[in-house]
């Protein structure tokens, strides 16, 4: 098994280098280059989805690159880092969550290799968009470490790089999600193209829009997810 951690907001120093690795595709560049890590017990890659240092917008994210880098240095199994806003009031700033499911409201990405000449066209399975088995892992890492991680949880994904409006996150709501995220599509979606495993490890940032009276503050925020970083740092050192 050959693993690699996909890092968003807050994610970008969590881990020891040991190399970094310039990787082309036929997509480009990916976000930044490929580290070597070591975390606990393992070693694996890590890519800063928002590039080093951290300017590449959600919607900008070139993540059939990433995604092909990674496949290319014979990774099979992906762990997401994703900064999330929640609609679940169990679910607030600073928890963990392990989603099971996803809605994808973006558009306009480069979301499938069957884009063009380079790869067949192919319709995957995606009724879970998760794999269990690395799902499995990350809750039994968290348990093991003593952390508090939600099992499951319905992830939309927007456009971003805005937040939503509160009717927005009513809507989400009633189509049932409990997070909301700018990350997760395609990237998800592109790892199951390429054949690899991929789980979500969301952190709670804020509540989503409306849902409590105080405005969504970026310095908020990213306050929460600093303090945060600390337990996902943990929870991969116990995988
Ligand atoms: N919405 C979308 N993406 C996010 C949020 C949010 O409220 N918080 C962190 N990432």
């Amino acid at each position: 098994m050959s693993l690699a951690i996909i890092g968003g907001t807050g994610a970008l120093d969590l881990f020891e280098v040991i190399e970094q690795k310039r990787v082309e595709t036929p997509y480009g560049p990916p976000s930044s280059a490929i580290a070597r890590v070591r975390f606990g017990a393992l070693e694996g890659w890590f890519v800063a989805r928002h590039g080093r240092p951290h300017r590449i917008p959600p919607h900008r994210v070139n993540y059939r690159a990433n995604i092909d880098a990674l496949h290319r240095l014979g990774v099979d199994r992906i762990i997401a880092v994703n900064a999330v806003g929640s609609m679940d009031p169990r679910c607030g700033p600073g928890a963990l969550v392990v989603p099971d499911q996803l809605i994808d409201y973006t558009w306009g990405r480069l979301h499938s290799f069957s884009d063009d000449d380079i790869a067949p066209l192919r319709h995957i399975e995606f009724a879970e968009p998760f794999a269990g088995s690395t799902r499995t892992a990350l809750l039994e890492a968290a348990r093991r470490a003593g952390l508090r991680c939600h099992d499951g949880g319905c992830v939309a994904v927007t456009q971003g790089p805005r937040l939503e409006t509160a009717a927005e996150i009513r809507r989400m709501s009633r189509d049932g999600a409990t997070l909301v995220g700018m990350t997760t599509m395609p990237e998800a979606a592109l790892a199951r193209e390429a054949g690899m495993d991929y789980a979500s490890l969301c952190v709670v940032a804020n509540a989503a829009a409306g849902m409590d009276e105080t405005p969504i503050s970026e310095e908020a925020i990213h306050d929460v997810l600093a303090g945060a970083m600390a337990d996902v740092r943990v929870l991969l050192a116990s995988l």
